[in-house]
């Protein structure tokens, strides 16, 4: 009995040296995130929880009025979602997308690529409502990171858990945006290579453009399918249904850049469709026509075309691979105030 007493006190002792052991983690952890200096390790510190103690209400601030946008126009989901790829794939995540352009900088959003982006001044009241309850701490690009991942979601789409710690960075220049980001008018190969630069295998990026199942596009980038395919004058995607190509012309007349267009029938709901119209000719930008005149393209187009695919699943790992894309975490970049501001 006194034997088993004895092991059983060394036994407490011995674990709560351990749960002190934790404890002191716990609060080192604490320390750190609260006053929203970074971890002390540099490189990929991103995590779910970095915002627990610091900003306990971030997410749920991103969540209530993401909320509030889709209910005043649920297309909006698609700029939304928008915002944090042209974000990722220009000097990575880290809301470079976001910075207005001074005297001394045109900035990625007055690029080409970005021409009429929207949804930044709904990113704007999101952070104005986090500065609002915990000022200086959380940055633009983790926002931006959420709000995808939330817009996605509350459209029917899948979800996909967000680490957070990413920092906001100093540099945005258009030809940046234009040097990274896909034309329209690209064709299978150049659509690879383009997403081999950032990591991604031909299937992610034929699963990476199903995102145009939601939102709406600018005549802008349809301009070339329709009057310029492959750089011939006047030339329309042969490839496209011939009454879907007429209604299109109608819709955007050539020359036209401001024309609205909607991005699939189902532009508010995130779903298998859209595979389906690129398999029926009916897709608005060369690239997405583009998808299916290659055979794995082809392939990938079909399998994802159908109901209960693998496309949601797919989808949702590209876009936290995306979310990932070359972070400033640890003690680079900054916690922008302003996200359209370098502090
Ligand atoms: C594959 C190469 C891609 C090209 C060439 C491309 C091009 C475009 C263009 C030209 C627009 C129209 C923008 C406008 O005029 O307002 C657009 C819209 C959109 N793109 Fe892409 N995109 C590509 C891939 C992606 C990816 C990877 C995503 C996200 C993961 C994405 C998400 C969207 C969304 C959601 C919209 C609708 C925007 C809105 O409703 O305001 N795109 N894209
Ligand atoms: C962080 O907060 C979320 C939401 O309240 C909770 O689900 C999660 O368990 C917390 N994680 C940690 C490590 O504290
Ligand atoms: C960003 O710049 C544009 C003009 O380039 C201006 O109209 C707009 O008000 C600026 N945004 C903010 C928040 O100051
Ligand atoms: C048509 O495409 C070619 C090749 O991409 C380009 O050089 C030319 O400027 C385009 N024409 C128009 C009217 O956009």
């Amino acid at each position: 009995m006194a034997t088993t007493r004895r092991t059983c006190s060394i036994f407490l002792i011995l674990s709560s040296l351990v749960i002190y052991g934790g404890f002191c983690d716990c609060y080192e952890y604490r320390d750190y995130v609260t006053n929203s200096t970074p971890p002390p390790v540099a490189g990929s510190v991103v995590f779910e929880s970095y915002y627990n103690y610091s900003c306990p209400q971030a997410a749920s601030i991103v969540n209530d009025l993401v909320d509030k946008f889709l209910a005043a126009d649920p297309n909006m989901a698609g700029g939304l979602q928008r915002l944090h790829f042209h974000d990722c794939w220009v000097n990575g995540c880290d809301a470079s997308v976001l910075l207005n352009s001074t005297s001394t900088f045109v900035a990625e959003r007055d690029g080409f690529t970005n021409f009429r982006i929207r949804g930044i001044p709904e990113i704007d009241e999101i952070k104005g409502a986090i500065e609002s309850v915990c000022p200086g701490v959380v940055s633009c690009a983790d926002i931006l990171a959420l709000v995808a991942r939330d817009a996605t979601y509350k459209v029917g789409g899948p979800w996909w858990p967000v680490s957070l710690g990413r920092r906001d960075g100093f540099v945005s220049l258009a030809k940046n945006a234009d040097t990274n980001l896909p034309f329209p008018n690209l064709n299978f190969n150049e659509l690879v290579q383009n997403f081999a630069s950032k990591g991604f295998t031909p299937r992610e990026m034929v699963i990476l453009s199903g995102s145009h199942t939601i939102g709406r596009s600018h005549c802008n980038g349809i301009q070339p399918q329709l009057y310029n395919f492959t750089g011939i004058d006047d030339l329309t995607n042969p490839s496209l249904d011939p009454t879907f190509a007429a209604r299109l012309r109608q819709q955007c007349p050539k020359g036209n850049k401001e024309n609205i267009v909607d991005m699939d029938p189902t532009k508010n709901v995130f779903d298998e469709l859209y595979f389906q119209e690129v398999l029926a000719g009916k897709s608005v930008f060369t690239t997405d026509s583009a998808l299916i005149t290659d055979p794995l393209g082809l392939q990938v187009v079909i399998e994802s075309s159908m109901p209960g695919s693998t496309f949601f699943q797919e989808f949702a790992d590209a876009m936290v691979k995306m979310g990932n894309i070359e972070l400033l975490t640890g003690t680079s970049g900054e916690v922008r105030k302003h996200c359209q501001f370098i502090n």
